[in-house]
């Protein structure tokens, strides 16, 4: 018996494939074959199928949108076309289809059909749904817990100091009249274990003066008990509030790295360094020591602790990026962690937006933005132009700008005084009172 040709073969394979609707469609799209797999997912035999466009597959409204032509003609051009519609079975039900459809030459180049392999995703892309669905929900449930875990921490830690800090501070005060000095020493110790404690459950100092004082007072704290010798580095130096969430999240996250290094790296010293650049905080914790294993990376399945997964969530929830990488020798951790725009720039923002498609917006009150600025320079007036002040807006790195000092400004008993540089100011921006919002 004759070994079947390769063609044969091949016609073979492709007819057998069950899982996949595998056809040849002629230059204008007519069928020309049918596999069993075409069977199985349309739901048509070879012969009712064969002669007939093969649009009869597409949703009415995808053949008057041209959807079925479209396609054809991408995958002429392009040489091939990846895409994904509605399918309609002989038995009127729809699936979500993957298409794929290349087309098919003759040896001089000419188009003498397409291949089209189709499959049905309903299934799949119901399934991503879902996982993206649940993945959607255990980052809100990650986001509330890490929430609820600083709230419970800030409760704590003034629980300790206040409630059962007074409490020691009465005891000592009992324990002092003794005079016994072993019962003095154990009384100052505890008193000093509760208030660390409590500060390190939640720096007060991270809500009454910022995030360059909690985590000054964090790192020295931390290099005497531990000895390890760390370099804290925060650039400007006047450095800005950022806002409670940032700022919490920026000192946790160095708080876990730097406890990392203490507990895991084995070196002998570590930087830290915060840096503010125009719209984002950078920040990053570098040790060198042994460097992190490649297990603890994101996606492999050892079990690992909960520091650098909360790292990871906090940074998540802001917007960021952390990356932890492996130095030779040590460990760095940086975290990117973009600001929200300013009062300003949103007005900024804002008002470019007004500015096009007017025709489409009613104008609406706006309310002006009051911001604390610094008198950076003072220009003096020349014939040509009145004196101006230079000032740079707080907390907006994008807005300074000259003011034209058009008054003397003049104190409350009606002395004059004029503006001088360094001084402190309130600038107030004034909403362009023909702000517009689109029309309803
Ligand atoms: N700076 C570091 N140097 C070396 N290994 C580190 C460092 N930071 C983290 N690791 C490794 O990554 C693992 C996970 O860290 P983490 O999620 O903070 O959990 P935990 O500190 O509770 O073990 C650690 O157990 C340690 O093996
Ligand atoms: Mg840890």
């Amino acid at each position: 018996m004759a070994n079947p040709s390769s063609d044969d073969l091949f016609r073979q394979l492709v007819e057998g494939i069950l899982e996949y609707a595998v056809l040849v469609l002629s230059p204008e799209g007519i069928v020309l074959t049918w596999n069993q797999g075409a069977e199985a997912l349309m739901g048509y035999g070879k012969y009712e199928v064969l002669g007939t466009h093969f649009s009869g597959f597409y949703l009415p409204e995808s053949i008057q949108e041209g959807l079925p032509a479209q396609e054809l003609a991408i995958a002429e051009k392009q040489g091939r076309f990846c895409g994904e519609s509605w399918h309609i079975r002989k038995d009127g039900s729809t699936f979500l289809a993957s298409v794929a459809i290349a087309p098919l030459r003759n040896s001089d180049g000419v188009l003498c059909g397409f291949a089209k392999v189709t499959q049905d995703i309903t299934v799949h892309r119901a399934t991503e749904e879902r996982i993206n669905k649940l993945n959607r929900n255990l980052q809100a449930l990650s986001a509330q817990m890490l929430h609820v875990q600083d709230l419970e921490r800030r409760r704590i830690a003034r629980e300790l100091h206040d409630d059962l800090g007074q409490q020691l501070l009465a005891l000592k005060m009992f324990v002092d009249k003794t005079k016994n000095a072993e019962a003095i020493k154990l009384a100052d110790s505890v008193l000093v274990w509760v208030r660390n404690l409590s500060y390190l459950l939640h720096p007060p100092l991270l809500d009454e003066i910022g995030l360059r004082a909690a985590l000054d007072w964090f790192v020295e704290g931390l290099a005497r008990r531990s000895g390890v010798k760390i370099e804290l580095q925060i650039r400007p130096d006047e450095f800005p509030r950022l806002g409670l969430d940032i700022e919490t999240a920026i000192f946790r996250i160095v708080q876990e790295a730097l406890t990392n290094v203490f507990r895991h790296s084995n070196s002998e010293r570590a930087t830290v360094e915060l840096e503010k650049r125009d719209a984002q905080i950078v920040v990053r914790v570098r040790d060198y020591g042994k460097g992190i294993p490649a297990s603890a990376a994101p996606g492999k399945n050892k079990v690992i602790g909960v520091g650098i997964a909360g790292m990871r969530e906090r940074i998540r929830q802001l917007g960021g990026k952390l990356i932890l990488s492996r130095c030779e020798p040590g460990t760095l951790v940086e975290a990117n962690v973009p600001l929200p725009a300013t009062p300003c720039q949103e007005l900024i923002a804002t008002s470019a937006n007004n500015n096009s498609n007017k025709g489409d917006r009613e104008e609406v009150e706006k309310p002006n933005v009051t911001l604390p600025g610094t008198v950076e320079k003072i220009i003096p007036a020349t014939d040509k132009v009145p004196e101006q002040a230079q000032i740079t807006v707080e907390g907006s790195d994008d807005l300074r700008g000259d003011v034209i000092i058009e008054n003397t400004l003049r104190d409350v008993d009606g002395k004059s005084r004029s503006l001088k540089e360094g001084a402190d100011v309130e600038i107030t921006i004034e909403a362009d009172p023909k702000d517009t919002k689109p029309k309803e």
